[in-house]
């Protein structure tokens, strides 16, 4: 891909109309690539303008489906008009997609893991500041009506300060060729599931301070299992699972002085919670999602651009910055480094 330098005026971080549609590119036309598009169709103001894959076939077939235009290379891609970039490749390549598209000067949206490592999610930081466009991972909880719903009740009937997040998921039978056991993409239990546990741990607890891990590496040189037990600034703790080899998908809990939330299953994509608070009251949320809930953090990022802001409130550059942090240390702790690192 060639490294492209933004165009004086081709693009504004200045306010724009907010009638104006939201024009998106797609790179990597795989699985969840499919639900964004998906979703993309309830987002107002919006459309798939266009989008590449390596193989021309998948991305043909995938226009024909959802629409955009299939471009020949990354670099036409960059220069197709699009206002928005979802990255959707393996995550061994989001890095360098996330600098050259925002070096071309539009604004980012990149599946998680933002990148295989801190040192990785840095340059695209500092490309994103230099360029000054939104970048933002896609990580997807917390737009989710739920876990907006839950937020305002505890605003307005507070549990106190979580002292403890405990959350997990376990995917068994996963096929030896799945991209989630490749070494060669960066795959493995933590950076495929254990980043959602380790962001709701950063956003209930603030960043990590000690993150002791034991795990286990599978035959392709992955982690296949790992569970974590982190201490965060606030002095909360999290009690963390990821795996790829057990049956163990998983609520989550979320523990206070004045009560606790259970956030029922599956967490990541959350439609049911109940708060049991220390006097007895019950309050049980029942929030269904549409459009496959991807959705929510699309017309959200949608917003951002609209009234120019480089920057997610509800998920954070230092919140990306600290569950790679988590995810790095527990790599760390079970001897696990990709190629380059
Ligand atoms: N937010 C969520 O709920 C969620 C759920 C699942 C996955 N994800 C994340 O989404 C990403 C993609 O996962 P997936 O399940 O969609 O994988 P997938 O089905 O294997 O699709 C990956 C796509 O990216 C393309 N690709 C891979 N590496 C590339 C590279 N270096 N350059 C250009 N294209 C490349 C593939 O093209 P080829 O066909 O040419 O290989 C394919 O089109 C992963 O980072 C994963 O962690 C997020």
């Amino acid at each position: 891909m060639t490294d492209t330098t933004p165009q004086a005026n081709s693009h504004s971080t200045l306010p724009i109309d907010p009638a104006r549609e939201i024009r998106w590119g797609i790179v990597g036309t795989g699985r969840i690539a499919r639900r964004f598009a998906q979703g993309l169709a309830h987002v107002p103001q919006a459309r798939l303008a266009a989008l590449w894959s390596r193989r021309a076939q998948p991305a043909h077939a995938f226009a024909a489906e959802f629409g955009g235009t299939p471009c020949d290379s990354f670099d036409a891609l960059l220069a197709s008009g699009i206002d928005a970039l979802y990255i959707a490749t393996l995550q061994d390549s989001h890095a360098d997609y996330a600098i050259a598209a925002l070096q071309a000067g539009l604004h980012v949206l990149c599946e998680k893991p933002a990148t295989i490592n801190r040192a990785q999610l840095e340059r695209v930081l500092a490309a994103a500041r230099a360029s000054q466009r939104l970048f933002m991972e896609a990580m997807k909880p917390s737009f989710y009506p739920l876990y907006r719903k839950l937020r305002a009740q505890l605003a307005a009937a507070p549990i106190g300060e979580v002292g403890l997040v405990r959350a997990g998921c376990s995917v068994p039978g996963v096929p030896a060729d799945h991209p989630s056991l490749s070494f060669e993409h960066a795959g493995g239990a933590l950076l495929d599931i254990g980043v959602y546990e380790m962001f709701l741990a950063v956003d209930w607890l603030g960043a990590p301070r000690d993150v002791q891990t034991l795990g286990r590496l599978g035959a392709s040189g992955v982690d296949t299992f790992a569970s974590l037990n982190s201490l965060h600034e606030r002095g909360g703790i999290a009690q963390l699972f990821c795996g790829l080899d057990l049956h163990g998908k998983g609520d989550a809990l979320l523990m206070a002085k004045g009560g606790h939330v259970t956030i029922h299953e599956p967490w990541w994509n959350p439609s049911r919670a109940t708060i049991r608070y220390a006097d007895g009251r019950v309050v049980e949320l029942d929030e269904p999602f549409e459009g496959g809930g991807l959705n929510y953090e699309t017309a959200h990022f949608c917003e951002l651009i609209r009234a120019g802001q480089l920057e997610s409130p509800l998920m954070p550059h230092a919140t990306s910055l600290a569950m790679i942090a988590m995810a790095d240390a527990a790599r760390a702790a079970l001897g696990l480094r990709f190629a380059g690192e």
